[in-house]
């Protein structure tokens, strides 16, 4: 089958979050199944790319006050999978994918709908596929276009579109006036097509328009057709039931695993008896984090994480000064809204034994924390799949996580007697039952013969893409026979 994927992010090229791993990594899951796969991503400034040669010169797209030109750079092909990118400086060349800390670019309709469209104008020529994979809002135009605009359009007629929401939380949110601008009909502006409260929801057309919706675990899949976690959009979803699956997220474990990791001190495996590796992994991590004088003893909790609500670390606000008694160290990667940052600075300033917090985006160090950590903590409020917990089990770091989305599909709890288990779940989205819950993963902790246990539990689970990847094809295959009618 030939797939299409069309997203904003993806590993190597540029990453915010665990988007870019999963379109990094699922693409060459399907390559290797005996699928042909290109990506379309946009040409960022931050998008490294060594020798990028133009495919195209000149793609139009109409605005509708312009015709706009953007090109379509040829990225090759990496591990059997095509790779191309949209260029429009003067969108695209910025310090942001999406915008600063400021806040969002104000004209990332026009950003992604170029982009959008571009892909559907490109693969005319490139190549049509016979499905095409878009994920989140910023590729929600193309199922949208394809059954609007592009409707009469015969290369398209028999194409479907499955559409994977990777956090609904995010829904591309923008004035009416979008759509002249944009070119798209007003009849668009209803109440079961893209309107939304008086606002133009891009996530809403596409979860209207696409084939099949798939989303990245099973939990995740049934809670977002619930007003608690549907944003708003669980009536959209519900009405559109059969044709939405929870497939979860692989990992990719050549970049993700202790035993193949170039960024952490020293590799280690089950294998070697006493897992004396990750001991030194510690130790490099504290330092690291300036820690020189305390108890190599302690176990150290790891964080790493884009800091937005999302996340649950308003539930570590709340408890901190008992956390501050509690007989561990909790050590911070992170970057996002201000609040979040300030609060692990101010925790760090409070209690610098006991919390230490780095401000930024570094890969290096998110390994050194996977791979040094004796715990890792994920609160999240919501978490559509997760991907670092899913490290950390393969890292023998024992994940500390709220029962949500794809945290509870991943992590099962620990249970000292039956020494089954991979982790610790809570259930209730308050700071008690935060504490609580690492309260029983320091105790487990304290039994180093069942720490062990439990350590190698969770080296044993095995995430890899290819499940998964089976899962995705039955759904393209599905997509194609429902269009073809
Ligand atoms: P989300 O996509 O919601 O951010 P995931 O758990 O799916 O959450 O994926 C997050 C990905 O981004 C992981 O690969 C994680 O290591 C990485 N990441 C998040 N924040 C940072 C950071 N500050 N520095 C380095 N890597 C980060
Ligand atoms: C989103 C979600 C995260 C998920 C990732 C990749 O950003 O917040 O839970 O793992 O997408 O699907």
């Amino acid at each position: 089958m030939n797939v299409v994927f069309a997203a904003s992010e993806a590993v190597p090229f540029s990453k915010t979050g665990g988007l870019a791993d999963v379109v990094g990594a699922l693409p060459r899951a399907l390559v290797e199944l005996g699928h042909n796969v290109t990506v379309y991503l946009p040409h960022y400034k931050q998008t490294k790319l060594p020798e990028a040669k133009p495919v195209l010169s000149s793609v139009t797209i109409p605005f509708d006050d312009q015709y706009r030109f953007c090109s379509v750079l040829g990225g090759g092909k990496q591990s059997g999978v095509q790779f191309y990118f949209i260029d429009y400086p003067s969108f695209f060349e910025r310090d942001g994918l999406y915008g600063l800390s400021t806040g969002d670019y104000p004209d990332n309709a026009e950003r992604f709908a170029m982009f959008s469209r571009a892909v559907l104008e490109a693969s005319k020529i490139l190549g049509v596929p016979d499905v095409f994979h878009c994920h989140d809002w910023q590729t929600a135009l193309i199922p949208i276009l394809l059954r609007t605009n592009y409707v009469a359009d015969p290369a398209f007629k028999y194409v479907p579109v499955v559409f994977t929401v990777h956090n609904i939380g995010y829904q591309g949110l923008f004035s009416p006036d979008v759509l002249p601008l944009l070119g798209l009909p007003w009849e668009l502006f209803t109440i079961n097509r893209l309107e939304f409260f008086g606002k133009v929801n891009f996530l809403k057309g596409a979860l209207v328009y696409s084939d099949y919706i798939t989303t990245v675990s099973k939990k995740y899949s049934q809670e977002i057709q619930t007003a608690e976690y549907g944003f708003g959009l669980e009536g959209v979803l519900r009405a559109r039931a059969g044709t939405v699956t929870g497939i979860l997220n692989g990992v990719d474990y050549q970049e993700w695993s202790p035993e193949r990791d170039k960024f952490i001190a020293t590799r280690y495996s089950p294998e070697n008896g006493d897992l004396s590796g990750k001991l030194l992994c510690k130790k490099d991590l504290l330092a690291e984090f300036g820690l020189h004088d305390v108890d190599p003893k302690l176990p150290v909790v790891g964080v790493v994480s884009r800091f937005v609500a999302q996340k649950g670390f308003d539930l570590i606000a709340q408890v901190a000064d008992r956390l501050a008694r509690e007989p561990l160290i909790l050590v911070a990667l992170g970057n996002g809204d201000k609040e979040y940052e300030d609060l692990f600075k101010r925790l760090h300033t409070a209690f610098p034994t006991k919390f230490a917090v780095k401000v930024g985006y570094d890969n290096a160090l998110a390994h050194k924390i996977e791979a040094g950590a004796d715990m890792f903590l994920m609160p999240s409020h919501y978490e559509p799949c997760g991907l670092n917990q899913i490290y950390s089990l393969k890292y023998g770091t024992v994940p500390v996580v709220r029962a949500t989305g794809g945290l509870d599909d991943t992590i099962e709890s620990w249970d000292p007697k039956t020494k089954k288990g991979t982790g610790f779940k809570f259930q209730e989205y308050t700071g008690e039952a935060l504490l609580e819950c690492i309260r029983n993963a320091w105790h487990a902790y304290a039994d180093r013969e069942g720490w062990e246990v439990l350590m190698r539990n969770a080296m044993k689970k095995d995430f890899s893409w290819s499940s998964s990847a089976k899962e995705y094809v039955r759904v393209y295959e599905r997509a194609k026979q429902a269009r073809a009618g």
